[in-house]
């Protein structure tokens, strides 16, 4: 309440498809047509180390790497974009827009991957700590629709839309789950209906979260 320009985490999941990147995009033109200064970012990735081992993990063959393995890259990568970008921009009292973030491990690796929930929690606590999103959206859209529009990118960023349609529908029952266990920090936002009508979801949650941190 008392500093007006306390740093805000905000962290955006779903399963592939789900139309995050547009959502983050406009969002992070309304806090700014606000006067907030916000720092973009994505996972994994994020950081120059984190970008490289970003390859290693979205691209190659579906069983390149086992549950474990992509676990504890990911929390490489996470490491470094939290000591090298997360924490600092917080610091300076900017809002960080994070395109995936802790959420993802638990709900790829964990859940749907088969490591286990307490492995990837004690991963988390280890390497996040307090340092848990303010709030997460977790966009939410039936795997053949995300898996659709997932599709049509293209890219050589496929690797996980290669796991197939069930492993998709875990991830999404995964990221539901860890909404009902975390409900203060998440809202489960249906991203089946039009990007305008998504956004006034994304936009009137995140007003809400900041007003109440600030
Ligand atoms: P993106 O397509 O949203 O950039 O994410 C790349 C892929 O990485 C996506 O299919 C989800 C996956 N992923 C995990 O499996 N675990 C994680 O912790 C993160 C951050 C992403």
């Amino acid at each position: 309440m008392s500093n007006a320009r306390r740093g805000f985490f905000i962290s955006f999941e779903g399963g592939d498809g789900a139309g995050k990147s547009s959502q983050i995009t406009r969002l992070a033109e309304h806090l700014r047509a606000q006067g907030e200064t916000v720092t973009l970012t994505r996972e994994p990735g994020g950081s120059a180390g984190a970008e490289a081992i970003r390859k290693l993990l979205v691209e190659g063959a579906a069983d390149r790497w086992g549950a474990m393995s992509e676990a504890l890259l990911m929390y490489a990568a996470r490491a470094d974009h939290l000591d090298r970008v997360i924490k600092p921009a917080l610091a300076r009292g900017e809002i960080v827009i994070s395109d995936r973030f802790a959420d993802s491990t638990m709900a790829y690796q964990g859940i749907a991957g088969g490591l286990g929930d307490d492995a990837a929690a004690r991963l988390s606590d280890l390497v996040v700590g307090a340092h848990q999103p303010d709030i997460t959206l977790i966009l939410d859209v039936p795997p053949k629709v995300g898996l659709a529009r997932a599709g049509g990118r293209g890219d050589a960023e496929n690797r996980f839309e290669s796991k197939g349609e069930d492993y998709q529908e875990k991830v999404r029952q995964a990221f539901l789950k860890i909404a009902s266990e975390n409900a203060t920090r998440c809202v489960v936002i249906d991203a089946s209906a039009d990007i305008e009508k998504v956004f006034s979801c994304v936009r009137r949650a995140v007003e809400m979260a900041i007003r109440a941190a600030r």
